[in-house]
């Protein structure tokens, strides 16, 4: 199979800062969002007693991860599931006992190899089918919300999930489009939005929000995130920490929230979030909406 292999992981020094100055050591890491294994090869080359379990609910990142990192896996240092995050409680971790993780890093969102095919439904520069499901064997794609969910339902979604304050012209646009036709590829929807939601600035295409709130509702994206995050400190051994790499400020507040209710559970490290330095930004625009936080267990 061609794999598309490009995705640069984003603030890794300042998570393996995180890491190093953990009280106990990395021994065992779940990396929940193993993408293109990015942050997971740069910790299993670092630490070399570390051990990776990596799950991804995208079957393609597993199977890249098995053919582009396999030395490791030959070390016995690194293993595959193939799971949305929220379900790792059903997974038999016959290497691993279930709360014996040192560290646990999610880092959410969509890789930039989804983004960047064209098949795959995610991009608005792209034409493709209008699916975004992160796992395709999943059933509800883009095209089913799109075409068959309630003026109410869309405009929620946009609102919600995409923050786009005032969807209304946009969705009555969609609703009496699709009575003609059905909406399959991204470009068709995309060019609907640019149309009654014109360009306001230049680097920002008006589908962007759209097209985000979409795919948070495809994909579960925030209902998964909170119903996981409170099993992973489960699985963290004491002094164990669970580090989130979120990317808009919805994830962020759910993240915020759910470690200051764990607080009898462990302490939460990063009073002040982090962002990507300057020179990240840089290099790697997507860096620039990153935001850091970090959870210790009590020891
Ligand atoms: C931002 S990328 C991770 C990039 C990775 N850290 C790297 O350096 O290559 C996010 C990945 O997490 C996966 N993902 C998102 N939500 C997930 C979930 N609930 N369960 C499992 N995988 C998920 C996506 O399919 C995607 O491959």
């Amino acid at each position: 199979m061609e794999f598309n292999q490009g995705h640069v992981p984003i603030m890794k020094q300042e998570i393996l800062s995180f890491i190093k100055e953990s009280s106990i050591p990395a021994s065992f890491l779940l990396d929940a969002t193993f993408g293109r294994g990015g942050h997971s090869k740069y910790y299993l080359d670092y630490f070399k007693d570390l051990k990776v379990l990596a799950c991804d609910r995208d079957i393609e990142a597993v199977e890249y991860g098995q053919v582009y990192l396999k030395s490791f896996i030959e070390q016995k240092r690194l293993y595959f599931i193939h799971k949305n995050f929220k379900d790792i409680d059903t997974q038999d971790f016959s290497i691993f006992s279930k709360k014996e993780c040192s560290h646990i890093l999610v880092d959410l969102g969509v890789s930039s190899p989804q983004i960047d095919k064209d098949d795959r439904g995610f991009s608005f520069y792209k034409n493709g089918p209008l699916d975004m499901r992160m796992d395709r064997g999943q059933k509800l794609t883009a095209a089913d919300i799109i075409n068959t969910w309630s003026e109410k339902e869309l405009i929620n979604i946009f609102q919600q999930n995409g923050e786009v304050y005032s969807p209304y012209r946009v969705v009555r646009a969609i609703l009496e489009d699709r009575k003609s036709q059905l909406f399959t590829d991204t470009l068709s929807l995309a060019g609907l939005i640019e149309r009654v939601d014109s360009w306001r600035k230049k680097s920002f295409h008006p589908a962007t929000k759209y097209f985000m709130g979409l795919r948070i509702e495809v994909n579960s994206e925030l209902s998964v995130l909170k119903e996981s995050l409170e099993s992973f400190v489960d699985y963290l051994k004491p002094g164990g920490r669970l580090i989130v790499l979120s990317f808009h400020s919805l994830e962020d507040r759910i993240v915020k929230h759910l470690f200051k209710s764990l607080k009898h559970k462990g302490n939460v490290l990063t009073k002040k979030i982090v962002k990507a330095s300057d020179d990240e930004k840089k290099i790697n625009p997507r860096s620039r909406s990153a935001k850091l936080r970090v959870f210790e267990k009590a020891l």
